[in-house]
């Protein structure tokens, strides 16, 4: 028998929006750190929450020219992109039309259906910033960026830390290049990279929630150096929309979805591991690293399997093996070499 228990992601779109539950939340996952097993009960709260995949048939209709106020992307002209042939999956293409209305984006919600709200993100002017421990601070025009560096489409697996995965076609730009035009001082460490804060725009932030607005997440050098470590400004042969994190979000293939920060304001370079938004709700939980590793279970639950995101009602879902690193070692394993593996999985 199916027992179905209501998750905190499950809650109505009314619900999400009571100051009430922001606060109760919060002290939840305050709560979460001392005491998981009382999230075990109900699934508060997790960086992926997990929820039955959008259907082909009530998949809203997305697309660059649908967004509000009838924004088209000026670098359209230049989608779609080649594709990079050196990184292959075996695994067939998530449809479009899931991978774009089954997001995760806490600024517009909590729940997977968050791709309408997110059409009020206002993707121009987009200013991003490049400061801290580099040569000289500056800011860059998002499009002034598209059209400088070079960009490259690149089928990646995606592996949320809650068991959902999928297959993405991102075009992008290599991190690489971007760390190359910041110029970092010799003495930067890591990276980090910071969301927008609009709380007109983003109900969430307008909140509060409890959450510590803006998200920002981090790598180290090595990482955002990494060849696969990409800037995404792209899918599906197209301008990325808002709630898969357009103008600009990472992808790094072999950590877990929620290091993939989305519409990224500020690149700051620093010497100090940067505290990120899911350390500050979870560190046990939700940590720095993040890499994927099926045989380090998540506090809460095990990582040995994952269910693809695609057409089906959820109990169907495949399992099928989780693959550590994400199937990403041959080009990431090497970054860790001599770190203490019990540390580089959360
Ligand atoms: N970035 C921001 N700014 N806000 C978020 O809530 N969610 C993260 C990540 N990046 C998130 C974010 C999580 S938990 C996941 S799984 C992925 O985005 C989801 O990316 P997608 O919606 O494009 O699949």
């Amino acid at each position: 028998m199916l027992i179905k228990i209501p998750r905190g992601w499950e809650i109505s779109e009314n619900d999400t929006t009571s100051e009430r539950l922001f606060a109760d939340r919060r002290r939840l996952v305050k709560g979460l750190v001392a005491g998981p097993t009382m999230l075990a009960a109900g699934g508060l709260l997790a960086a992926c929450g997990e929820e039955g995949p959008a259907s082909k048939a009530n998949a809203a209709e997305v697309s660059p020219k649908s967004l509000a106020g009838g924004f088209e992307d000026p670098t359209a002209d230049l989608y779609p992109v080649t594709r990079n042939l050196r990184y292959r999956v075996e695994r067939e293409l998530t449809p479009e039309n899931l991978a774009t209305t089954y997001n995760n984006f806490y600024e517009f919600g909590s729940q997977k259906s968050i791709h309408e709200a997110a059409q009020k993100l206002p993707l121009r002017p987009w200013e991003i910033k490049i400061d801290g421990m580099v040569e000289k601070e500056t800011t860059i025009d998002i499009d002034k960026l598209v059209r400088t560096l070079p960009l490259e489409e690149r089928v990646y697996r995606f592996r949320c830390v809650e068991a959902w995965a999928m297959t993405v076609p991102w075009s992008g730009i290599p991190m690489a290049k971007l760390v190359e035009m910041a110029k970092p001082l010799g003495s930067a460490k890591y990276v980090q990279m910071q969301t927008f804060m609009d709380p007109d725009a983003a109900p969430a932030q307008r909140l509060g929630f409890g959450y510590p607005w803006p998200y920002t997440e981090g790598l180290t050098m090595a990482e955002a150096t990494n060849e696969l470590t990409l800037l995404v400004t792209g899918a599906y042969g197209k301008p990325a929309l808002p709630q898969n994190g357009a103008p600009i979000r990472l992808i790094t293939p072999w950590k877990y979805g929620f290091k993939q920060v989305k519409s990224i304001v500020r690149f700051t370079f620093t010497d100090k591991m940067p505290k990120t938004f899911w350390m500050d709700l979870g560190p046990r939980e939700y940590g720095f690293w993040a890499n994927i590793n099926p045989e380090v279970p998540h506090p809460r639950w095990s990582q040995a399997t994952e269910r693809l995101l695609s057409d089906g009602p959820s109990m169907l879902w495949p399992n099928v093996p989780t693959q550590k690193w994400g199937g990403y070692g041959e080009y990431v394993a090497s970054i860790y070499d001599g770190m203490d593996e019990k540390t580089l999985f959360y």
